[in-house]
């Protein structure tokens, strides 16, 4: 299994902000659960502070809504990592400067940049900068010679952002970022999250992610990570027939600890002996070209 020329042992990896930003347990959940590649916490030039608690709430089983806000100790811990998983690093700013300045500082350890221009929960941060995928992809790979990928989100006009990045460079898609959303408490009337609004994620998203990475495989045929709710071998083989040829794990990993990473590659790997099949034949295998 390849993705971008990285090899990979099989197509799960972990799924940006799901692992905490600490090298020490980056470090053990690599030595301890063997994922494919963990993706980081998408790290910024200097630290940001997460919002006020509450940031993170379940709303219903398997889902979840989030405002982290992408706080994040600053790129420089990324020199503190030290692990012999694939690391996929995710980079975020306020700016393509901020952006190409974060991806030029984390080259050498990554083996994939996830460029982050989807994250709903900061203004002027992720989503914000979307409209500029072309410039900021361009930007960057003008930079660094390591393959960037570039995460977007569950919006209208996803098929123009992704054409923009990829004619900026990209080379692949991560799919799909939280969409926004929000809670009230009905005794106060008032958000629940301190932000106001959040990220939904989980069980509640896996169609909608499927659409759209089965929409922007059908228009580009790109290399493609897919992510959204995916919660059992049953929603990876759904999200590569859609187009994913590597599959991000998040909410599932929260909900249930990581050994579910375990419970899932071998649940994947008896179905796929049982029917004989291989997964380079499920990729886009249920989009209608
Ligand atoms: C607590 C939390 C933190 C997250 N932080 C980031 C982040 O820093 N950067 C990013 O690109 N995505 C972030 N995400 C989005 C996930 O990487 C993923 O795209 C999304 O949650 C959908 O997948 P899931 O339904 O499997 O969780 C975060 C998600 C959660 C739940």
């Amino acid at each position: 299994m390849k993705i971008a020329g990285i090899e990979l042992e099989d197509p799960l990896i972990i799924s940006s902000g799901i692992v905490p930003d600490v090298p020490s347990f980056i470090s053990r959940v690599c030595r301890e659960y063997r994922p494919s590649a963990i993706t980081t916490k998408t790290f910024t030039l200097l630290s940001l502070e997460p919002h006020r608690p509450p940031t993170l709430l379940r709303f219903q089983d398997g889902c979840y809504i989030n405002a982290i806000g992408l706080g994040n100790p600053g790129v420089s811990v990324v020199d503190s990592i030290s692990c012999d998983c694939n690391l996929f690093i995710s980079v975020g700013g306020k700016d393509r400067e901020e952006i190409r300045e974060v991806g030029k500082r984390v080259e050498k350890k990554a083996k994939l940049i996830e460029i982050n221009l989807s994250s709903p929960n900061r203004k002027g941060y992720g989503a914000s900068l979307a409209t500029e995928s072309y410039e900021i992809v361009k930007e960057i790979k003008s930079t660094v010679k390591v393959p960037v990928f570039v995460k977007l989100g569950p919006w209208d006009n996803v098929l123009e952002i992704a054409g923009k990045a990829l004619e900026g460079g990209a080379d692949g898609l991560s799919l799909i970022n939280t969409l926004k959303g929000e809670l009230v408490d009905v005794e106060t009337f008032s958000p629940i999250l301190s932000y106001g609004t959040g990220g939904i994620s989980g069980k509640c998203i896996y169609p909608l992610a499927l659409r759209v990475i089965a929409d922007v495989y059908k228009e580009y045929e790109v290399e493609i990570i897919g992510m959204g709710g995916v919660f059992s071998y049953m929603d990876v083989l759904g999200l590569m027939s859609a187009g994913a040829k590597v599959v991000g794990l998040g909410s599932v990993i929260i909900d249930q600890g990581y050994n579910i990473i375990n419970k899932i590659r071998k649940d994947l790997s008896i179905y796929l002996n049982k029917k004989g099949l291989k997964l380079e034949n499920i990729i886009g295998s249920a989009v209608k070209k």
